[in-house]
């Protein structure tokens, strides 16, 4: 099931360095996207089908047509490789194992938006990671592929490398510009899209790692051979992190399409000690769980997760079995989206402190049934009232949890009822 678009030089020993990379074909598209006008090699990454590797699924060379023709302003590249999504390690994978994939696909996307400046955002917990980067970066300039002249081509560019200080929010497009900015991480509220008014106020990309290291490939071999991957509507390939109660867990590159259950089974070598399957959270802990009747039916690509109510995300999928307690799961997720809140709207800076006390007094045993409800009417009042959709993403997940494990908190209150009862 396995395949090697995005991860062919993983395997290769030192292909992190300039001289491995390029005896594995690293920096070869140059001469072919220079011969080109910046919009043919926009064209090619719209008929190539690739959509945003970061979780929302956007199509890529829509989203770099929405910047403003003619603009007098500098343009500029963000590659948002926060990768704070819990369950989500696959970019860290790129950074390390061929970095120069990633600066390769960072002057093919340059060269088509017309950018002179890219900006790297890197989690700030990645620091061997960002040494390896940093190295690559250094070496490309070095090499003359960044620079006054990319590759000796009429083209400059410089590339930046900007660490983060470990803020899940930080991963947020518009939050990420305002750090590079200097600023406090907290989201701006859009429209205006990046696009048109992003980092210092001018027309600014943001993509994630995975989406412009796919460029290479796309632009090698022409988008209808990365077509050739995946559905009609989910093109290509994708690396997924597959974690949790499994034999094999691991980063795995698949194209879309898959069941789910056969990846799990054939890939990740089934459940581990034999137990049952439970769940499966499908895409990084922000989108919402599969109970394992949904799961038989599901394939890895967005309209199918879509159609099971949930979402594609960033690929990381983690395998739950009947081991798991789901109330503790809950807990934890609550718990994580409530200390990452940037605090600047009070739904998601008050309502998911109050959602944790809920879930932490029904795990205490001191919980009601009205206690659940109360629950999913803060999930509904919480939601979309806000600037950016951090606590949508713990409340969509939540609810899920809520509404398709019910009797987990059902049976915490009912204890609780008899522990009282009996005092
Ligand atoms: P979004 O759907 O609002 O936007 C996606 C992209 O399309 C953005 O770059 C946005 O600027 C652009 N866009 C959308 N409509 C546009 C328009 N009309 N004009 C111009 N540009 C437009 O999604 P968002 O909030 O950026 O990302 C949410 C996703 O991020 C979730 O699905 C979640 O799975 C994922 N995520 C990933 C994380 C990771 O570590 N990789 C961390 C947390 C969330």
């Amino acid at each position: 099931m396995q395949v090697k678009v995005l991860s062919a030089k993983f395997d290769i020993p030192d292909a992190n360095t300039l001289e491995v990379a390029k005896k594995h074909g690293a920096y070869a598209t140059l001469d072919k996207i220079f011969a080109m006008q910046p919009e043919e090699v926009t064209e090619i990454v719209k008929e190539s089908g690739l959509r945003g590797r970061g979780g929302a699924g956007f199509p890529t060379g829509l989203k770099w047509t929405f910047l403003p023709k003619d603009t007098d302003k500098p343009v500029y590249l963000a590659v948002n490789s926060d990768e704070s999504e819990p369950a989500t390690f696959k970019d860290r994978y790129i950074l390390v194992r061929d970095p120069h994939l990633l600066i390769e696909g960072i002057i093919i996307c340059c060269y088509a938006i017309r950018s002179h400046a890219a900006y790297i955002y890197i989690r700030g917990e990645y620091t061997s990671q960002v040494k390896v980067l940093q190295a690559a970066i250094d070496e490309a300039y070095a090499a003359g592929y960044l620079g006054e002249s990319v590759a000796g081509f009429d083209f400059q560019l410089d590339v930046t490398v900007h660490r983060g200080a470990g803020a899940y929010i930080c991963g947020e497009e518009t939050a990420l510009l305002e750090s590079v900015e200097g600023k406090k991480g907290q989201p701006r509220s859009k429209p205006p899209f990046p696009a048109v008014e992003g980092l210092y106020g001018c027309p600014t990309i943001i993509n994630n790692v995975q989406s412009i290291s796919s460029l290479p490939f796309i632009l090698a071999n022409g988008a209808a051979a990365y077509k050739a991957y995946g559905t009609e509507k989910s093109a290509g390939t994708h690396l997924f992190g597959i974690s949790g109660l499994v034999k094999k867990p691991g980063m795995y590159e698949l194209p879309f399409g898959l069941p789910i259950l056969d990846v799990l089974e054939q890939v990740a070598g089934g459940l581990r000690d034999n137990r049952t399957l439970k769940g499966i959270i499908p895409g990084g802990s922000s989108t919402p769980v599969l109970t394992a009747e949904e799961a038989k039916t599901v394939t890895l690509d967005y309209e199918s997760m879509a159609a099971h109510g949930t979402m594609f995300g960033s690929g990381g999928i983690v395998v739950l079995d009947d081991t798991v307690d789901i109330v503790k799961l809950v807990e934890n997720l609550i718990h994580f989206y409530h200390h990452e809140s940037c605090g600047q709207c009070t739904p998601c800076r008050e309502g998911l402190g109050w959602m944790l006390k809920i879930v932490q007094k029904i795990l205490n045993y001191e919980g009601t049934m009205a206690d659940i409800d109360l629950l999913l009417e803060l999930c509904d009042n919480i939601e979309m009232k806000t600037v950016c959709v951090l606590s949508a993403a713990c409340t969509m997940s939540t609810r899920s949890y809520l509404n398709k494990f019910r009797s987990e908190f059902e049976a915490y209150i009912a204890h609780s009822a008899s522990k009282h009862a009996t005092m």
